[in-house]
């Protein structure tokens, strides 16, 4: 049988949120955020071990203690300068534990309200399947091309479209090999797709969403509280 590992890229220092605190670290729900998305993986039964892949110039990670999320949490300070390059990084520090056939599942820090029926249903989804997917949502707005000046230039047709959210989960040798032909992807199903396969969509929802402004922020702290209620 296959096993499961986590990745999590949490190596990005850009933040829109006026603070020289990486967003994975900020505050939600009393905890740093990137405790959230972890605890989410450590405490799914079907995932063996969790790699959380940090900057070499990381000074935050110390000033917590994560040791309540258990044994499976593996840390290394191997982050990329994009977020590809800190996957691929994992992906290595994690060889002498994965098999090419074991899956992985790479998830962003910046995701902290991922469900476990939401990683559940991907890992139900992607069981037999011979390439893998990824969560993602069909697109609901209608989406508007800007001009140079934020005007509209265009109406673009939505039919068909989905966006791309994580986990994305791929065989380990696969996904490995992908990456290391591909780097410049924004994400793993992009690697995929770039070796000439087809990554299944698996229908996620909203709430898993990625922090990336300061409203998103509020949103989660919303999503979370509700989670557990
Ligand atoms: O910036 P963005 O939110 O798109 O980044 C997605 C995820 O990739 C975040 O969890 C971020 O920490 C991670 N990342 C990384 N290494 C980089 C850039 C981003 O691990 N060089």
């Amino acid at each position: 049988m296959p096993r499961h590992y986590a990745i999590v890229p949490a190596a990005g220092s850009g933040s829109r949120f006026g603070a020289e605190m990486p967003k994975q670290y900020l505050p939600l729900a009393g905890k740093p955020l990137i405790y959230h998305t972890l605890a989410a993986l450590c405490r799914c039964s079907r995932i063996d071990r969790v790699w959380v892949v940090l900057s070499p110039d990381d000074v935050w990670w110390r000033t917590y203690d994560w040791a309540c999320l258990g044994p499976k949490l593996e840390t290394v300070f191997c982050g990329g300068a994009t977020r590809a390059g800190s996957v691929a990084n994992g992906l290595l520090a994690a060889q002498t534990a994965a098999a090419d056939e074991d899956w992985v599942l790479v998830h962003d820090a910046a995701r902290p309200c991922l469900s476990q029926a939401m990683l559940d249903a991907l890992c139900d989804a992607l069981a037999d399947d011979p390439v893998g997917g990824l969560l993602a949502v069909p697109v609901a707005d209608t989406l508007k091309r800007a001009d140079a000046g934020q005007r509209v230039a265009a109406t673009e047709p939505r039919d068909g479209l989905w966006q791309a959210q994580t986990p994305q989960m791929f065989r380990y040798g696969v996904l490995l090999k992908a990456l290391a032909s591909h780097p410049g992807v924004t994400d793993e199903a992009g690697a995929i797709e770039a070796a000439g396969l087809k990554p299944k969509l698996v229908r996620a929802d909203a709430s898993n969403l990625k922090v990336t402004y300061p409203a998103d922020l509020h949103l989660a702290a919303l999503i979370l509280q509700g989670a557990h209620e």
